[in-house]
């Protein structure tokens, strides 16, 4: 049996029950605390992000000195990205969300890596064509989060190559392989393209210092198991001449089934809601997601529930509570046992069922200017 307190998290592997203090302290990461909160707020000059303020981003790499740098008038840009292996899920909007939020409210441009190329080598399940086709699929998904047509560039690895590979040069012959063995725990048998594969997910940090010839700070939101490339990435930075990327970590969403992450890497589609999945799949999955609720409802009246452990909490305080007041309005109803399960999921059905409506519509849009964002060409000769 496998000590329950065993848990895993990689790029390529999230498993077991993640104590997230301790994995912070393991990647050796900082604490995003509530005084730094309060100076991003500042900054923002406005609300925070409920993914910030509920805590579901709660670590980071020198945010400090990036709010500094953005209050003296240095603007950042943002970077995240996808390795696309098929549809997307809800919880991978949750680094695309923040992203949004930050470009709105520090009008700042944001940089998006679709990795046609990574998932094709890490999984053996996928063809060529298929991590294509998803990354086109997944990039409308992402566009139609609400980002600005004219600040927003996107890396379609296989389609972007000529833009970024005379910066790859330059990473992978900082990186050695001992390093990406020690960091992602390559076997023997890995393919050698995922030996390469991390220098091609720094080039974003440095692209555009490269381009303008001067320093451009990278800020980027993802989930904290993508740590491990942007240490190698912040390790090389000074010596190539470009500043480290900051960095703002968020937890994993949880899966329906009630496991670590909104995985289905194991193949079990029931674990996750996918953004084209028909509404009476989204009501069954709901329907049939692990909840924090007691075996009877006299149980639950009298001692209430676990809202922490629960599939549909974890929905509502992710994305689906769109104010503070109905966020705290469910936990404390789950908490007394005045808010059975049935109920709780009928709410975050509705509102569920309204985002993928309001969402296919801006998917339609997104599909006519995604084109015009993907770069294919490098800003410099050599
Ligand atoms: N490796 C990421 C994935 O598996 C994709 C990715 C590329 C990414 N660049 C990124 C994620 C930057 C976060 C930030 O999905």
């Amino acid at each position: 049996m496998p000590d329950p307190d065993t848990f895993v998290v990689t790029p390529y592997e999230v498993r077991g029950k993640i104590d997230y203090a301790r994995l912070r302290e393991q990647f050796g990461t900082q604490e995003l605390t509530r005084e730094l909160l309060a100076r991003l707020h500042q900054a923002a000059g406005g609300e925070l992000h409920p993914l910030l303020s509920r805590g579901i981003y709660y670590s980071h790499r020198d945010l400090g000195p990036l709010l500094d740098g953005y209050l003296a008038g240095h603007p950042f840009f943002l970077y995240s990205g996808r390795g696309p292996s098929g549809p997307l899920h809800t919880s991978h909007l949750a680094q695309f969300d923040l992203c949004r939020w930050f470009q709105r409210r520090f009008g700042v441009p944001m940089y998006i890596q679709i990795t046609d190329d990574e998932k094709f080598w890490a999984r053996s399940g996928l063809t060529r064509e298929e991590t294509a086709h998803w990354g086109l699929e997944n990039l409308y998904d992402i566009l139609a989060l609400g980002f600005d047509p004219k600040r927003t560039h996107v890396f379609f690895d296989s389609r972007s190559i000529a833009a970024l590979y005379p910066l790859a040069i330059r990473i992978a012959r900082k990186i050695p392989y001992s390093t990406v063995k020690a960091v992602f725990g390559f076997e023997p048998s890995t393919n050698i393209g995922l030996v390469f594969y991390t220098a091609l997910q720094s080039v974003p940090c440095f692209w555009p210092s490269w381009a303008e010839g001067h320093s451009v700070p990278c800020l980027i939101p993802c989930g904290i198991d993508q740590d491990p490339h942007f240490r190698v990435t912040r390790d090389i930075a000074e010596g190539l001449g470009y500043p480290k990327p900051a960095l703002l970590h968020s937890q994993m969403v949880p899966g329906l089934l009630g496991d670590a992450a909104m995985s289905t890497t194991g193949n079990v589609a029931d674990n996750a809601l996918f953004l084209n999945d028909p509404p009476a799949t989204v009501d069954r999955k709901i329907r049939n997601a692990f909840t924090g609720g007691r075996a009877t409802v006299e149980e639950q009246r009298r001692l209430g529930a676990t809202p922490e452990i629960c599939s549909v909490w974890a929905l509502w305080r992710t994305r689906f509570a769109e104010s503070d007041a109905k966020f705290a309005e469910v936990t404390a109803g789950c908490r007394s046992g005045a808010l059975l399960c049935g109920e709780c999921k009928g709410q975050l059905l509705e509102r569920v069922h309204r985002f993928y409506d309001e969402h296919a519509q801006a998917r339609e849009k997104a599909k006519g200017w995604a084109e015009s964002t993907i770069v294919t060409e490098a800003p410099k000769p050599i």
